[in-house]
């Protein structure tokens, strides 16, 4: 897709979910606050940075070729002029389409995801959705206050 053709940058609202505790429903939430946003016809982007254990791709039965490592590796190269759009896995469902950024596959990957590119990430992805929603881990991390100063 060209630059031209790209949608009207919206710089998307982020809002991020989580909790001190766990399996208290932020993953079931996001996805389900994913699903109804689309519906009402919002383009919608959801990113798992529960590093270790994110299951959104589960709860959502995807199976990505792309996740954040991928993604992480190609602005290591190319800045942040690639396009993160890329690197996102489709949900379609009952006319229902949102994306997903899955989680890293393996746990190496997930150990080296810097919270710098996670924010950058979020940024390249602002301006070509209304909404972004990001699912957590229940932990203090630098990754997850990085995400809550980013959360609109
Ligand atoms: N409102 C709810 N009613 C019934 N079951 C729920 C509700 N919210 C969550 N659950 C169930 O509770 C379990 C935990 O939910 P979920 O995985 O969304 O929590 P979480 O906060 O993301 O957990 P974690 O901290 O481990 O990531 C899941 O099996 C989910 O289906
Ligand atoms: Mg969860």
């Amino acid at each position: 897709m060209s630059t031209e053709s790209r949608p009207t940058p919206v710089n998307g609202i982020v809002i991020t979910f989580f909790s001190t505790a766990s399996a208290v429903g932020k993953t079931l939430v996001a996805c389900n606050m994913a699903s109804e946003l689309a519906r009402e016809g919002y383009r919608v982007c959801l990113a798992d940075f529960d590093l270790q254990f994110g299951d959104v791709c589960h709860f959502l039965k995807l199976q990505p070729e792309k996740t954040l490592a991928d993604l992480q590796r190609t602005m290591q190269v190319e800045g942040d002029s690639c396009r993160a759009e890329d690197f996102l896995t489709p949900y379609e469902r009952e006319g229902v389409h949102f994306d997903v950024l899955a989680v890293p596959k393996l746990l190496e990957e997930a150990y080296n995801i810097h919270h710098e590119y996670a924010v950058r990430a979020v940024r390249n992805l602002q301006p070509h959705y209304d909404y972004i929603l990001v699912d957590m881990a229940s932990m203090f991390s630098t990754l997850n206050l990085a995400m809550l100063d980013l959360s609109t």
